[in-house]
């Protein structure tokens, strides 16, 4: 019979081969202004594009023959019990990219067995979210909204107070898109009126909101007045410099998130995984050392665990599955990402992945 090139069987196609592909098919959905906000960072969004190239830059030496056949992630994050070593970012406004929002993010995230962290600015309402879901509080200017707040998140299991948003940092595609939230989307835990979300010219309408809102003047006083006022275990996240994270273990937190808020803050800060080093060095033996920005892939899970830190936020590559509905698929492939790098580094479980050699190949 003649000899010639056969077709190649062809299973049902995947929308995405690796977690960052849905960056891709969410822009293909989303409106450009919508795309931007999520996609964007401040000013000439170098430290956006630093995380990547500093996490690209680390390498690992794997180990061989764990002697497993699979590797097993399972985690705990400040205190609570995780199915792999990642919790789902704090993100506002996820009514943006799906009708259900927070809320489908939420119960994919419990499905998948990884914590939420439920934004301030979420705009369903926080009691409404299913799940194991963790707090996150922007210290507003009105300290009776502060404790208000606060009390309504009883149900939620920790309390992530983000530090690093005195001032909403220059997003300048925002600022050009003259970006505004929809009529529909709101921030529901806020007792705000639509008029607090029109943009004022030069500024987003998302960050007059923040600039009305939000208090620039939050102090470590105020973090140990809360502390003391709460039974939570509290997380400090938008550490960079060591000499923070010490102050955060002085006013009893339980963790620190090292994170430069994804490159959407201080345009030119470090790389959160080139700033991870020094605050496990100054804090890792006391608190839990989380790390946000730039996480894509499993690979980059096991770096920042190799690196020091005892578990992920991962925040718009599931903002982007949730725009093309694909939460569940997302967190799965995450997952089995995590799992394949640890049986190739050799791990079969994440005290393995903590004992892993790295440089960074800068
Ligand atoms: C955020 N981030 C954020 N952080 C926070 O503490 N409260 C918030 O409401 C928000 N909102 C928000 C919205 C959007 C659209 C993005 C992309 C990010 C920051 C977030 O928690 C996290 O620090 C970064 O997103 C992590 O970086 P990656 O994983 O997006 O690269």
């Amino acid at each position: 019979s003649p000899v010639g090139p056969t077709a190649a069987a062809v299973m049902e196609p995947v929308r995405a081969a690796c977690l960052a592909e849905y960056e891709a098919l969410a822009t293909g959905v989303l409106s450009g202004a919508v795309s931007d906000f999520i996609s964007g960072g401040s000013g000439a969004e170098l430290t956006l594009r630093a995380n990547r190239s500093a996490l690209d830059r680390v390498r690992i030496t794997p180990r061989v023959m764990a002697g497993a056949e699979r590797a097993d992630p399972a985690s705990r994050l400040v205190g609570t019990a995780a199915a792999m070593p990642v919790a789902v970012a704090p993100m506002a406004y996820q009514r943006l990219v799906h009708p259900e929002g927070e809320l489908e993010l939420a119960r994919a995230a419990a499905a998948a067995g990884v914590p939420y962290v439920v934004s301030t600015l979420s705009s369903y309402p926080l009691e409404k979210i299913p799940g194991e879901c963790w707090f996150q509080l922007y210290w507003l200017r009105d300290r009776r909204q502060v404790e208000a707040l606060v009390d309504r998140a009883a149900g939620c299991s920790a309390l992530v107070v983000t530090v690093d948003v005195p001032v909403m940092g220059r997003r300048l595609r925002d600022v050009r898109n003259g970006f505004a939230l929809p009529d529909d989307v709101v921030a529901a835990n806020l007792e705000t009126t639509r008029e607090a979300h029109a943009a004022v010219p030069g500024l987003s309408a998302v960050a007059a909101h923040t600039a009305s809102a939000f208090s620039p003047t939050v102090s470590w006083e105020d973090l140990e007045w809360l502390k003391n006022r709460t039974e939570f275990p509290l997380v400090v996240k938008g550490i960079l410099d060591p000499r923070d994270a010490k102050r955060a273990v002085d006013v009893g937190a339980s963790a620190v998130v090292v994170s430069n808020h994804g490159g959407r803050q201080l345009d030119g800060a470090i790389a959160s995984i080139d700033a991870l080093p020094g605050v496990v060095d100054a804090v890792g033996n006391e608190i839990d050392v989380l790390m946000d920005s730039g996480i894509r892939s499993g690979t980059d899970v096991l770096k920042a665990l190799a690196v020091g830190a005892s578990g992920v936020l991962v925040g718009r590559p599931l903002l982007w599955a949730l725009a093309v509905d694909a939460c569940d698929e997302a967190l799965g492939l995450l997952r089995t990402e995590l799992t394949d790098a640890m049986l190739l580094a050799g791990c079969a479980d994440l005290a393995a992945v903590k004992e892993l050699s790295w440089r960074n190949d800068g």
